[in-house]
């Protein structure tokens, strides 16, 4: 079964390209900037991931994204991943990068947006991967911050499909970036949002009336609401949920405890994605192997979570009419009749 998941084809709709920073690459980016770090070895950085809470792990998360310099760093970072998703099978992908993260750290926005996006046009050249990049805003600066953000990419905007919102979610309430994702949406771009991760089912809400959000990112409290449950399927409203990473910040206790599966057998268009992979203990096959483990995921559900990838990806249509048939043509070599 684990050979089986890690060669299904799929896409990656969730995935926070500063989280996919390995502890190796930190220190060799840390020693090459001549920056120094707080942790004298990779084993003392890795015995600090234990998180109480997703505020813990982003404290580390911005403080590990600080050796990130140059375009060079930028690609590096990109391609390493872009080399595992690879090996895992990862036939499309729409990472997030959060700019502020390196603008306020004295980083151009134009050097990030760069390093990223040469490496994946790298990907769809060499290994076939493609992409859309996503701009998310940090939910704990204000809304002025993010739209100054939107303006500093303005050169940048054929490199973005989508704007996205992350970083602290308790407190900080969509409705708190109306108009910076109505700006977004006047330049053509799409629009996604973390929501109800730790924050309540009515951060769901929010996203989808006040942001207009195409896809909700995390989403699993939305199921303490069975009101906003049935606009997610009626509406077929993605939700690109993280198990690993869900278990890592205790949003759950155990991956027993996860809803995913729940959530997809009541119909709502769930995808399985991993987050901050450096730090939440695997990539995309290593999240559905957990789900495969601890909640004896069937390769039926398997392959209907990859179909939901393709579905909720912003792939545009000739692609994801290429990325559905890869998957016909995987279920139907295992014997598995992907549409019953
Ligand atoms: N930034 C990186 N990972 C995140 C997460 N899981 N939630 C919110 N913001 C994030
Ligand atoms: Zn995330």
């Amino acid at each position: 079964m684990n050979e089986f998941l890690n060669a299904m084809p799929k896409a990656e709709l969730h995935v926070h390209l500063e989280g996919t920073l390995e502890p190796e690459l930190m220190f060799e980016l840390a020693w090459r900037n001549g920056i120094a770090l707080p942790f004298d070895s990779v084993e003392a950085l890795t015995a600090a991931y234990q998180f109480g809470n997703l505020q813990d792990f982003l404290d580390l998360y911005y403080q590990g994204a600080a050796v990130l310099q140059t375009e060079q760093d930028f690609y590096d970072l990109t391609w390493a991943w872009l080399q595992r998703c690879h090996a895992q099978n990862v036939q499309h992908v729409e990472p997030f990068f959060d700019p502020q993260a390196h603008t306020h750290r004295g980083v151009d926005i134009g050097t990030v947006i760069s390093g990223i996006s040469q490496a994946l046009y790298d990907a769809q050249k060499q290994l076939g991967i493609s992409s859309q990049l996503i701009m998310s805003f940090l939910r704990h600066l204000d809304e002025e911050d993010a739209i100054a953000t939107l303006n500093q990419a303005e050169l940048w905007l054929e490199c973005i499909a989508a704007v996205g919102l992350d970083s602290s979610e308790q407190g900080n309430p969509p409705e708190k970036f109306a108009r910076v994702f109505e700006l977004a949406r006047q330049q053509g771009l799409r629009c996604v949002a973390h929501a109800g991760e730790e924050g309540p089912a009515a951060y769901v809400w929010q996203a989808l009336d006040s942001l207009q959000v195409s896809r909700i990112d995390h989403g699993v409290r939305a199921i303490e609401d069975p009101a906003l449950i049935q606009r997610l399927i009626e509406q077929r409203i993605p939700l690109t949920v993280c198990p690993l990473s869900n278990v890592r910040l205790q949003v759950y206790p155990h991956m027993s405890k996860h809803p995913i599966l729940t959530l997809l057998e009541q119909g709502v268009c769930v995808t399985v994605n991993s987050d901050d992979p450096a730090y939440f203990g695997g990539y995309m096959s290593e999240n559905f192997i957990a789900l495969q483990r601890d909640l004896n995921l069937t390769t039926q559900q398997a392959l209907q979570l990859a179909a939901n990838s393709f579905e909720a990806s912003f792939a545009d249509p000739e692609r994801k009419t290429q990325l559905q048939q890869q998957l016909q043509a995987f279920a139907q070599a295992h014997g598995v009749n992907l549409a019953a």
